[in-house]
């Protein structure tokens, strides 16, 4: 019983600990530089993503990391990488963060957002820049579960915590339309994938 005590208290100050450094720092710059650099462990994620995307069409990766998705992507028209990073001398570079939004050459059929959203201080301004720059998008996000605490969130560098329902409405406020959730990885219940398109189109 004591162990467990401890344990907890344990976690919650290692939690609370980690949550001030991402307040304090804010963007991790560190963390995504090196993630440039190495093949993601969350990249089964990136397949199940890869796996709905038609081919022919043009695709806007937005927070493209170590861009494995260019790798996944079949017979597509048009990959364009956007990130913090230039893993690629094609990188559209930008900090939502930071209001550095680039100028996209043309409007993609499709925007992936794979792990960027909890990154993110202002998601509207977020999905506007998507929103004008692709007309699909498919976006993954790991969902805020009930009871579950915001300082662990945040010790994850997670700023924002955005339920199902919250996404949804978020999204429609956007003037998209969910056509597809989809859980993405069988032992993480709250990490999701969703499959959105214009309301208007
Ligand atoms: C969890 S990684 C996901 C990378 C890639 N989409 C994948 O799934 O493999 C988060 C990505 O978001 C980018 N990112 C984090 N904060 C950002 C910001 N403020 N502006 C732009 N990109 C950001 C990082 O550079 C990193 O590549």
């Amino acid at each position: 019983m004591k162990q467990r005590i401890l344990r907890k208290l344990d976690q919650l100050v290692f939690s609370k600990g980690r949550a001030l450094m991402t307040v304090l720092r804010g963007t991790n710059l560190r963390r995504w530089e090196k993630n440039t650099r190495e093949v993601p462990s969350w990249d089964s994620r990136n397949r199940v993503i890869a796996a709905l995307v038609p081919p022919g069409i043009t695709v806007l990766d937005v927070g493209a990391g170590a861009q494995t998705m260019r790798q996944h992507l079949k017979q597509i028209a048009l990959y364009t990488p956007c990130d913090l990073f230039p893993t690629t001398p094609d990188t559209l570079i930008c900090d939502f963060n930071r209001g550095i939004l680039p100028r996209v050459p043309s409007v993609h059929d499709l925007a992936i957002c794979s792990g960027i959203l909890e990154y993110v201080n202002d998601p509207d301004a977020f999905f506007k820049f998507v929103t004008a720059n692709s007309k699909g998008l498919i976006l993954s996000y790991n969902v805020l579960l009930p009871g579950e605490s915001r300082i662990e969130r945040l010790g994850k560098d997670w700023v924002n915590n955005f339920s199902l329902e919250d996404i949804r409405e978020l999204t429609g406020r956007h003037g998209l339309r969910v056509v597809k959730e989809i859980h993405s990885n069988p032992q993480i219940w709250q990490e999701m994938v969703f499959v959105l398109e214009p309301v208007s189109g």
